[in-house]
């Protein structure tokens, strides 16, 4: 096939790309979104800062328009994201009791999943939870602070709750090098969920990566997680300037590993993207292929 989507679909796959609602009525924009992606997931849409900016208060127009227009043209979501320290409104962030806040985190989770249930494949359900650069300690957070290691357990409990067709992932950046300590201790987390049948189904790797693309030993870390036995996808791909080897580096990671259900990249054109100035996506500016594109469908196994 010779655009993405159809081409990832012929392995089972999904190829997908971070959409913002703002956007959807340029027609450049929208073209590409239909004609190459099969999966979105919603920028920023469904952030907590989104969805409930105040307490019990819940907003859902913009990831609506996102869910409904993809819903319509057989295109499937990516839900992202329930439980992350960042884009959290201040009134969560304050809190200091932690049955408080433990009520607080399961209502959102509960009402956001319920709203879309049945909609979503897979659902960022805690997002960056680990600290850089250690080994498996998690990062201070409001949640980390008042309920502790098992916040995250918790934040998967009450997800699967909520909508038991979706898949639950743990989403994060800078765990594809296998060696990494940050890595590692997602892996003994994953392993110790599987072990004790903490409900996880899958694990995004976001894959922010420089110019040198993945690190040699991505596959390495897909397949091993996928021993673990749970669903392996590229969450948020993008690549300083966008080397042509790098995306194919990293397609072929995803398509080496059977567990590896799907890519998505973090916007469509480089003027989309979160770092625009260094033209990490696969289109250019004005919505033309770039050389990656080919490289990444070519790697797909299109042509
Ligand atoms: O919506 C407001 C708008 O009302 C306001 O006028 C404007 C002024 O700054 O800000 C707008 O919000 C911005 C929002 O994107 C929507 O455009 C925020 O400032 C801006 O910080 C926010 O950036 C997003 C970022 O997450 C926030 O952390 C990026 O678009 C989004 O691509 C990025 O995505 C994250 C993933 O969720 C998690 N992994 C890392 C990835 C990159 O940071």
């Amino acid at each position: 096939a010779s655009t993405l989507g159809t081409q990832a679909a012929q392995t089972g796959r999904y190829f997908g790309t971070a959409v913002a609602a703002g956007k959807l009525g340029d027609g450049t924009y929208s073209t590409i979104l239909d004609r190459e992606f099969n999966s979105v997931t919603p920028e920023n849409e469904m952030k907590w800062d989104a969805t409930e900016r105040t307490r019990g208060s819940f907003t859902f127009g913009p990831a609506d328009q996102i869910v409904n227009r993809a819903t319509a043209r057989g295109q499937r979501v990516r839900g992202h994201t329930l439980v992350w320290h960042s884009q959290l409104p201040g009134w969560v962030s304050g809190i200091t009791d932690a049955n408080t806040l433990r009520g607080v985190m399961n209502n959102h989770i509960t009402t956001v999943m319920n709203h879309y249930k049945g909609r979503i494949h897979s659902w960022d359900v805690v997002n960056e939870a680990f600290a850089d650069g250690t080994g498996g300690q998690h990062r201070p957070s409001v949640f980390q602070n008042l309920l502790g290691d098992g916040f995250i357990e918790q934040a998967f409990r009450t997800a699967r709750s909520a909508d038991p067709a979706a898949k639950l992932c743990y989403n994060d950046y800078n765990i594809e090098n296998w060696s990494a300590a940050k890595t590692q201790g997602v892996y003994r987390m994953v392993r110790d969920f599987k072990a004790r049948g903490v409900p996880i189904d899958c694990v995004g790797f976001q894959a922010h990566f420089g110019t040198g693309g993945p690190p040699s030993d991505f596959q390495t870390t897909l397949a091993n997680f996928a021993a673990l036995g749970v669903d392996v996808q590229i969450t948020e791909l993008d690549i300083a300037q966008a080397p042509t080897t790098a995306y194919a580096n990293t397609v072929r990671a995803c398509m080496s590993v059977s567990r590896c259900t799907g890519i998505t990249v973090w916007g469509i054109r480089d003027s989309d993207s979160w770092r625009a100035g260094e033209n990490p996506l696969l289109f250019d500016r004005s919505g033309n292929k770039k050389p990656a594109f080919q490289s990444a469908l070519t790697a797909l196994g299109g042509t």
